[in-house]
């Protein structure tokens, strides 16, 4: 039986899975990205733990391609160009790089448009046409479906909503090297950053001054709001607001009928939830009011983005083995 790869590179960790023709994860595992500055450092370690993971379930021989989401990742050219959250020298040639190293082909695309795919194939978007798909990680991705297809655009780079502007004065610094984007907020560091700086300004108590500050991480933010802390569940209601005026902006592009939330933060139930459909909804445009849904992800961590990829695999291994 023959299966496909996927591949999901996050600025933290990387996910990889054998998937069967049905979309059933048979076995993952991960390793962490930012380990190695080197790529070359990288690519041997990823390379020995798929492999291993591959004999352990006895695939070795059948995997048919490789399908890959990174961030930064251009689904045309095969390509990861610029630096936010990877370590690693730009452009970097990943489709070719990976394909020589494992001697199967592989197709890539971005992380938040495989897991698009992934939904769209396997989760709550099934069914849908227009939907925009949010990840909420070390940065915030996005993968925007239009009419059931996933939007490219003449670059190969559309729908890095991550990076719209939505503080014009005093903006955080972004990864991406400009200032004010969604991401320096509201992405897992984000989320740690305001809690960094809710702390200082701010004299109330809280479960995290107990923390070391620069240690904090969204995680603590999390588990000290649903121990009650006021501060915490602040944090929350701040990121929220800032979602929701985001994800109204976003729906006059598209007019999607779900925004579908994948991620850790994505996991914080009502806690964020709440605070970004409110806000979402007071920042609506009037036409659009009460019709878009906001949804978490139906399938489990990582492995919507692992999915989508894998689909691009099996589009890889068709392309390498039936010449026309
Ligand atoms: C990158 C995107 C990526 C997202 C999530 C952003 O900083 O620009 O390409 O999808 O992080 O990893
Ligand atoms: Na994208
Ligand atoms: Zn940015």
């Amino acid at each position: 039986k023959p299966y496909v790869l996927g591949i999901d590179i996050g600025g933290t960790n990387t996910v990889f899975g054998i998937v069967d023709a049905r979309g059933v994860v048979l076995a993952s595992s991960s390793i962490k990205t930012q380990k190695h500055a080197d790529f070359d450092d990288y690519l041997d370690e990823l390379h020995t733990e798929v492999i291993r993971l591959l004999e352990a379930n006895d695939a070795l021989d059948k995997i048919l391609g490789i399908g890959i989401g990174a961030p930064n990742a251009n689904y045309y050219t095969g390509t990861i160009e610029g630096k936010v959250n990877l370590p690693w020298p730009s452009p970097l040639p990943l489709a070719q790089i990976v394909s020589e190293k494992f001697g199967i082909p592989v197709a890539i695309t971005n992380d938040a448009n495989a897991a698009a795919i992934g939904e769209m194939t396997y989760g709550a978007a099934r069914g849908l046409r227009d939907f925009i798909m949010i990840t909420l990680g070390t940065g915030v991705g996005s993968g925007i479906v239009i009419n059931g297809q996933l939007v490219y655009g003449h670059d190969g780079f559309a729908g890095e909503l991550g990076h719209t502007i939505i503080r014009r004065n005093n903006g955080r610094l972004c990864g991406c090297g400009r200032t004010g984007c969604l991401e320096a907020y509201c992405s897992a560091t984000g989320v740690a950053r305001t809690a960094r700086e809710f702390l200082e300004i701010r004299e109330d108590e809280s479960l995290l001054r107990e923390l070391p500050i620069d240690a904090i991480t969204s995680k603590d933010v999390y588990d000290a709001a649903i121990k009650g802390d006021k501060l915490a569940k602040e944090i929350f209601e701040y990121t929220g607001n800032i979602l929701g005026e985001a994800f109204a902006d976003f729906t006059v592009f598209s007019s999607p009928e779900a925004i579908i939330l994948f991620g850790g933060l994505a996991k914080s139930g009502d806690l964020l939830m709440r605070p970004l459909r409110e806000s979402m909804e007071k920042n609506m445009l009037h036409i659009f009011k009460g019709k878009v849904k906001v949804i978490p992800s139906e399938l489990k961590e990582a492995d919507a983005a692992v999915l989508g990829a894998s689909a691009l695999g099996w589009e890889a291994g068709k392309a390498n083995s039936a010449p026309n």
